[in-house]
């Protein structure tokens, strides 16, 4: 298993491999975790693993990078390729495909920091403002775990967001704010195509940030999420059709929001969802009945088969 790595969630990751680590090992899988680094190529050269699962998060994890060099050292992996994991990485191309594939997604704009440079703050800012109103959400198009995201609701505070997020990553996106139920719905396969486990509701006082989320009871989960059972089924559609439309192999996790009129908008995927102990995907799988442990296991055997 690679964990850690040099992105952003390292931490994230770290915490996500242990706890991976430790429900394999419970049901009997040999599993050594390897911190990624310069000496990566060497390192699975040397152990030859059965299977290389990356609990990844962030760049070089989930941008396909790490993922390339699993498949021209020919070993098998489990998740998803190297193209899929780079499309979905991106926000704003995932977020198109998607929406070519029927879903809908908040209307964006995306802003790299050179043109940001050359226009200058004011510029940029007004023509967001007539673009897409107040309030939006300022956030790397490609990161992770709410690191440079920030909600704007007045003019004055979009300067800010826009550094803040470009401390995380050199493309911004900014969409318009759509509020509603904040849920996520996990997707496994396990061999026998892909199924959506149980809707999972994020509320929070606060925002949903990286505090938040990974700091025990800084939030409330319920799992499964209070929908009606139509909004449920929606829901689970969503993430099915953005994984298989995505071309995700293996398991993922939309986030998605119901807005007031149920109508149910998706804003990313994440091929390698955090599985630390406040995190999402490991709480949809015990919502469903699975033991962790067994349900890691049956990935890993779907992945060598
Ligand atoms: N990027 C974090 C790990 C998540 O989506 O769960
Ligand atoms: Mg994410």
């Amino acid at each position: 298993m690679l964990a850690g790595g040099l992105s952003h969630e390292r931490d994230v990751s770290l915490r996500s491999g242990r706890r991976v680590a430790e429900a394999l090992r419970s049901s009997g899988v040999e599993v050594s975790v390897h911190d990624v680094d310069a000496d990566l190529i060497a390192a699975l050269t040397e152990l030859r693993p059965d299977l290389v699962w990356p609990v990844l998060h962030g760049s070089s994890g989930e941008d396909g990078s790490v993922r390339d060099v699993v498949q021209l050292l020919g070993l098998p992996l489990l998740g998803t390729g190297p193209r899929a994991s780079r499309v979905a990485w991106s926000k704003s191309i995932a977020k198109t495909l998607v929406s070519r594939a029927g879903l809908v997604t908040p209307e964006f704009v995306t802003l790299p920091q050179s043109l940001f440079r050359e226009l200058g703050p004011a510029r940029v800012l007004s023509a967001i403002v007539e673009r897409l109103g107040l309030p939006v959400v300022v956030k790397p198009s490609r990161g992770g775990s709410a690191l440079g995201v920030s909600v704007v609701q007045s003019p004055d505070d979009l300067a800010r967001a826009m550094v803040e997020c470009f401390a995380y990553g050199d493309t911004a996106l900014i969409e318009r704010a759509v509020s509603g139920v904040e849920v996520a719905v996990s997707v496994v396969d396990l061999g026998d195509g892909a199924v959506a486990l149980p809707p999972i509701e994020i509320v929070t006082d606060g925002p949903y940030d990286y505090d938040a989320r990974y700091n025990p009871g800084r939030v409330e989960y319920f799992a499964p999420a209070r929908l009606s059972d139509a909004t449920r089924a929606e829901v689970e559609r969503v993430a099915l059709v953005a994984h298989r439309s995505l071309g995700l192999t293996r398991l993922s996790r939309s986030d998605l929001i119901v807005d007031t009129e149920g109508v149910v908008h998706f804003l990313e995927v994440n091929v390698s969802p955090g599985m630390t102990e406040t995190s999402l995907f490991p709480q949809a799988a015990e919502a469903a009945g699975h033991n962790l442990g067994a349900l890691y296991r049956s990935l890993v055997e779907a992945s060598l088969a």
